[in-house]
């Protein structure tokens, strides 16, 4: 786990292993945007499928979808962001930097002890232009939620997907807000990938599938190994509650800056699909088989974002041992991190680089990779120094190809957490 002074040090870890580092670098960066780097996308990629798997695949009451970043603008009208999706920005009346005045400790004075300017909604929606044309009829929004883009398909998705109520629908994907005040590396940024799914239910059961989802969104980062007392739950008072919502409790994790949210569980009632209803003229109601009556269904929403949840894992899991994990040499850092979001399933490496042991460890590694395994090769420097290059990005295991293999036909397997090894046949 990153403490608070390991913080630069992780950061540095991140760029040197290829994991995350700050984007266009060599122009001199773009503040708060970060590139995803050789292990960094496969371990994203990973977590994505593994949301998809636990969310979609795996259930038999939700599907997918995938909609565009770019909507009719009219349904960030009906959505009520236009108006609401606003923070309060305050401005350093000396130093004339901006803050978010709810992230103040007092509202009244900036960090630099100034006095600010009165607050004022800034909407954080970014602005573009759809065509050739710049003016105000041409005006469009990258969407700040994905959900959006699931209500305005509510129909169609019921149509096609032959489900009933209660259902969900699920889509991963970009969103884009204008933060006053992004950072912390990856937790605040202005371009980030949200994982939503919006599970649509009778009003009566509205608190049953609510309080079924915190329960199930929080096991879901157990299971991934996130350590229990790094989390917790926060239920929102009704006083600081999004327009849309009627109750929301987040999923909290203790950031190395304190704790944070790190997924939100929203009550969004009925009121998405009655704002669309009113705004589109499309009815949005669905017929009730048992009582003969159309209703509109709530909206239980559990809502993750990539970037965050990813961000966690690796503070989590990320492991720095001064005078190595025996205590006796180099400071060493370990990725800890579930198998299943790892960046590689294992490495191959011929203990030396020679033939032919690398014609047998490259036919090893086809193998694997026939198997659908991500499989990383390495062949250079000493094999402890391959081992621990392996431990820093989180390979679960390592197989190592040496003269026995020749012979018997048996590898050394070489486990991450325990360093232990054996010998295992091909
Ligand atoms: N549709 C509801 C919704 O968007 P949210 O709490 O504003 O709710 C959901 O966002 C999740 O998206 C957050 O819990 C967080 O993980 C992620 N997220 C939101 N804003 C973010 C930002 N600026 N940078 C990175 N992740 C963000």
């Amino acid at each position: 786990m990153v403490t608070p002074d390991q913080m630069p040090e992780f950061v540095a870890w991140a760029k040197r292993r290829g994991v995350i580092w700050p984007s266009s670098e060599i122009y001199g960066g773009l503040s708060n945007s970060y590139d995803y780097g050789p292990v960094g996308v496969e371990m994203k990629n990973r977590l994505k499928a593994h949301w998809w798997r636990t969310m979609v695949h795996a259930r038999e009451d939700i599907v997918g979808l995938d909609s565009p970043i770019i909507l009719n603008p009219q349904v960030w009208e009906a959505a009520g962001h236009t108006e609401n999706f606003t923070d309060p920005l305050v401005e350093d009346l000396v130093t004339h930097k901006r803050y978010r005045a709810d992230h103040l400790d007092d509202p009244t004075v900036s960090p630099d002890g100034n006095p600010v300017s009165e607050p004022k909604n800034f909407n954080l929606m970014f602005k573009t232009f759809i065509g050739p044309v710049e003016e105000e009829a041409a005006t469009a929004f990258l969407r700040p939620e994905t959900c959006q883009g699931i209500f305005i398909n509510f129909k169609q998705v019921l149509e096609t997907s032959r489900q009933k109520i209660p259902f969900g629908i699920a889509q991963i994907g970009k969103s884009f807000r204008n933060e006053i005040t992004p950072g912390n590396f990856t937790y605040r940024t202005r371009e980030f990938e949200q994982m939503e799914m919006e599970f649509f239910v009778r009003e009566e059961e509205a608190n049953k599938w609510f309080d079924y989802w915190v329960e199930a969104r929080l096991q879901w980062y157990v299971d991934l190994g996130v350590k229990k007392e790094n989390l917790r739950l926060f239920k929102h008072p009704k006083a600081d509650l999004a327009h849309y919502s009627k109750g929301t409790t987040d999923i909290e994790y203790r950031y190395p800056w304190g704790w944070g949210e790190l997924e939100g569980i929203a009550n969004r009632g009925d009121f998405d699909l009655t704002q669309h209803q009113k705004f589109s003229g499309k009815d949005m109601s669905v017929f009730d088989d048992e009582t003969k009556e159309k209703f509109i269904p709530w909206v239980i929403e559990p809502a993750a974002g990539l970037d965050r949840a990813l961000l966690v894992l690796l503070l989590d899991a990320w492991q720095f041992d001064e005078k190595g994990r025996k205590g006796e040499g180099e400071a060493e850092t370990t990725l800890m991190v579930n198998a299943a979001v790892a960046a590689y399933d294992c490495a191959v490496l011929p203990l030396m680089k020679k033939e032919p042991l690398q014609k047998m460890a490259h036919d090893l590694v086809a193998k694997l990779r026939a198997e659908g395994k991500s499989v990383f090769y390495d062949e250079t420097g000493s094999i402890g120094r391959r081992y621990r290059r392996n431990d820093e990005i989180g390979t679960p295991r390592c197989y190592t190809v040496d003269f026995q293999s020749l012979e018997d036909g048996t590898v050394t397997e070489r486990d991450r957490d325990s360093m232990q090894q054996r010998r295992v046949t091909i």
